[in-house]
């Protein structure tokens, strides 16, 4: 009793440190009418139903297909296996694009929150006691992107279906404003969760606003609440957990111009910079969804320093459970169906594993059986003693370097379903500048590479063949 009680004084943290964990589960976009009988270049549906395409080859399979969003099969199973493989996780963050990628005639607010409320009620029922930190994504309002300033009918209703997981302070921050903060009871980790939906170029309600607007500079003074919440974290000596839908910075897969593609505005992804460099102290990590594919960012105390001390942030962007192949370019792509369990320090909020659990998809259409395994786990994939600012910059500089460990995070890129010789020593880079370049000028000036469309075919054609070098390489 003495012993333990010395004990107990000399290692305070070392008792009360735990490991604890959370699902990050995001970008179901469960179509309602996909049908196996439907066409794919119809998004699985019956031909009758979607006239505005051409005419369709058919077959789609059981658990879903490439071509198209979630059926109800896939959104099941990947909750399922979420509930048998780890049923007690101390949160679940859900991040958003609950519906399917059709046009907004075949929605009314009322049909995207039926859509909410089935996977609000089907994630519910495997986890019926455990904290869930919901978002929107910009699929989630009606018409989609046009997420309001201030109230709307459809976030009343939201906050209504997730009421009991939001406690009164967050109900009335998100039913406002789409956001709130809340603490995960029994750790020092606190969830700020943000609208990102107000800074999207896509939202006529802001993007075009002039800087002299008070709504244009800082929408719903988002900046301005970010501010003033973190300071009063930082206070607290909380660790924070930053959560949002659409990620600042380029898409890593986007290959048509040397500028890449974004989603924030110009003046908004320079504040989401300045924010996290001003209170880098208390964020701990930040998870983001919206891309469906698997690739982090990373933040430097001055954007045009990079020296090894200077890392002072990281965000994960979490893949999707939709396949859906991306209609921005051909070379964006399609993806497996994934979900992750994250491993947290429940004292430090430091991250100790990340493990994407994934669906075969081909496979599981093929057997008539939706098997779900582990496609990797970070830090042991990548080799890391820890997941920080710093391991993840030594990581992303290898994967500059050694063709081993970018064929493993260019697999997980799309979620094991292509593979390395897919991407050229241009499509390298371009994941380099994507995750080392958050600032949009410093970009495009480190994708040198970059083709302008004019010259897509005639490097397609050398990637093609850079590709059958590298395979033959790989292969002998
Ligand atoms: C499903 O298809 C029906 C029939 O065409 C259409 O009226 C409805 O809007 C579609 N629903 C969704 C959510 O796409
Ligand atoms: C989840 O299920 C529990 C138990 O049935 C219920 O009390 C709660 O209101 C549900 N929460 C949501 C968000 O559906
Ligand atoms: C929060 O961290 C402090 C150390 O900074 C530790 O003493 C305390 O036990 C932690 N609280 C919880 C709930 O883990
Ligand atoms: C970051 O801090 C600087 C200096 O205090 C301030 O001018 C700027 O507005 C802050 N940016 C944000 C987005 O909070
Ligand atoms: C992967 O990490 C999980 C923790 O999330 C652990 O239980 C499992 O044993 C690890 N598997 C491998 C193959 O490293
Ligand atoms: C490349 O990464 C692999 C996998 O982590 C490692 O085994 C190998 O030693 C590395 N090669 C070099 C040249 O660093
Ligand atoms: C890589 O992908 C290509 C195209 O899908 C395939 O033909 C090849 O077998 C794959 N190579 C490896 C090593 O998996
Ligand atoms: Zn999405
Ligand atoms: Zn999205």
């Amino acid at each position: 009793m003495i012993l333990l009680i010395v004990f107990m004084l000399i290692f305070p943290y070392n008792i009360q440190a735990k490991i604890g964990t959370f699902w990050h589960v995001t970008d179901l976009h469960y179509d309602v009418n996909y049908t196996t009988s439907g066409s794919r270049d119809k998004m699985c549906w019956n031909q009758a139903t979607r006239s505005e395409d051409g005419a369709g080859s058919a077959s789609p399979g059981q658990f879903g297909d490439y071509e198209c969003d979630a059926p109800l099969s896939l959104v099941m199973s990947a909750v399922q296996a979420m509930a048998n493989l780890h049923p007690k996780p101390d949160f679940v963050l859900w991040t958003g694009d609950d519906t399917a990628h059709v046009a907004d005639s075949y929605f009314n607010t009322n049909k995207v929150v039926d859509i909410v409320g089935a996977l609000t009620s089907i994630l519910n029922q495997s986890f019926p006691t455990t904290p869930f930190f919901p978002i929107l994504g910009n699929h989630d309002y009606y018409p989609k992107n046009q997420f309001p300033l201030g109230k709307s009918d459809l976030q009343t209703q939201v906050a209504d279906l997730w009421r009991s997981w939001l406690t009164k302070i967050p109900y009335t921050s998100f039913q406002a404003d789409g956001r709130y903060w809340a603490d995960v009871q029994g750790t020092n980790v606190t969830i700020v969760a943000l609208n990102t939906l107000l800074w999207y170029k896509s939202n006529d309600n802001t993007a075009f606003l002039p800087d002299s607007d008070p709504n244009g500079a800082d929408p719903g003074k988002h900046f301005a609440w970010a501010d003033e919440v973190l300071r009063k974290l930082s206070a607290r000596k909380r660790r924070v957990y930053i959560i949002g839908h659409i990620p600042p910075g380029k898409f890593e897969r986007y290959q048509q111009t040397k500028e890449g593609f974004h989603w924030f505005q110009p003046r908004y992804n320079d504040r989401f910079i300045q924010m996290i460099q001003n209170h880098s102290d208390v964020i701990e990590a930040q998870f983001f969804a919206h891309h469906h594919t698997d690739s982090f960012r990373l933040f430097f105390k001055d954007q045009h320093e990079h020296d090894p001390g200077s890392p002072v942030s990281y965000l994960l962007v979490a893949p999707a459970v939709t396949p859906w192949r991306s209609t921005l370019s051909p070379e964006t792509g399609a993806n497996n169906p994934a979900v992750r369990l994250i491993s947290f320090d429940t004292v430090t909020g430091k991250l100790t594993e990340v493990s994407t659990y994934y669906l075969d998809l081909g496979n599981a259409n093929t057997q008539g059986k939706a098997d779900w395994k582990l496609l990797y786990n970070f830090t042991t994939a990548y080799g890391l003693s820890s997941v920080s600012p710093s391991s993840l910059y030594n990581l992303a500089k290898n994967l500059k370097t050694n063709t081993t460990m970018f064929e493993r995070y260019y697999r997980a890129n799309t979620v094991g379903l292509e593979n390395s010789t897919a991407c050229s020593s241009q499509c390298n880079l371009l994941h380099w500048c994507a995750i080392t370049e958050v600032d949009y000028t410093r970009f495009s000036k480190c994708n040198t590479n970059g083709v302008t469309s004019s010259l897509w075919g005639a490097t397609t054609t050398t990637s093609v063949l850079a590709s059958a070098v590298l395979w033959l390489l790989l292969s002998s």
